[in-house]
């Protein structure tokens, strides 16, 4: 009589606990694609925290993805210093460009079209779609994997049980908060169900959690040992 983890309960806690970052509307406000997609690629190896300055002063410099396609690149690898991983930044110029000329400067609104984008992988699109279109996609991240492994308690190590993973979450995510639902994973990742002696008696899907059940939290999820 396993109880099953749903999107409602985690938006319930997401709505009394959702942190105040600005690259989030605020509740009835519409995402800028622009500035979700901005925050999305500066999120991905860096934390929420060392990314909120950088993401703030490169809004001011570059406001639009008009802004952006037509800027020097050493301008914006100049704006981009100190968060590393320039790669990013090239491939986000690069992308800029590529709404500007094949969009006319907006970007396309679904998951399938995003990932055709340069700098733009599965979790990226999934992420754009979901947050800023409010499209059904599944962002499956680093804190999302850690949290679906242990709700669920994922045997197979990662990165074999990233197909499960996602399914799982694409089981999972409401038609009407997509984006939200994204979103109140990443902030339970972070806050709530973290690498090391995650605050259970905070979580939302506490009694759903199978992990939990057993006392094995922290042994998920598995790696693949190198
Ligand atoms: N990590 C990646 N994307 C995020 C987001 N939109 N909010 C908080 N943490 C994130």
């Amino acid at each position: 009589p396993v109880t099953k983890p749903t999107a409602e309960d985690l938006l319930i806690w997401y709505d009394r606990h959702r942190r105040d970052l600005p690259w989030r509307a605020k509740p009835g406000e519409t995402a800028n694609p622009y500035r979700v997609w901005i925050s999305e690629i500066m999120l991905q190896q860096t934390t929420v925290t060392a990314v909120k300055p950088f993401y703030l002063r490169f809004l001011d410099r570059f406001p639009t993805v008009e802004a952006l396609a037509q800027a020097q690149e050493d301008s914006v690898m100049q704006a981009w210093a100190g968060l590393g991983y320039y790669s990013r930044a090239r491939n986000l110029h690069a992308c800029a460009k590529a709404v500007v000329d094949r969009h006319g400067g907006h970007f396309p609104p679904t998951e399938a079209e995003l990932l055709k984008l340069p700098g733009i992988g599965a979790y990226t699109a999934a992420a754009v779609a979901a947050i800023a279109f409010n499209e059904k996609a599944a962002a499956v991240d680093g804190n999302v994997e850690r949290v679906m492994s242990r709700v669920f308690m994922i045997e197979d190590p990662l990165p074999k049980a990233k197909p499960l993973i996602r399914s799982l979450t694409e089981d999972i995510v409401p038609a009407d908060r997509p984006g939200d639902f994204a979103q109140a994973v990443m902030d339970l990742g972070a806050t709530i169900c973290t690498p090391k002696r995650p605050a259970c008696a905070l979580c939302p899907w506490m009694i759903p959690c199978q992990a939990r059940a057993t006392g094995l939290q922290e042994a998920f999820p598995k790696k693949l040992k190198k």
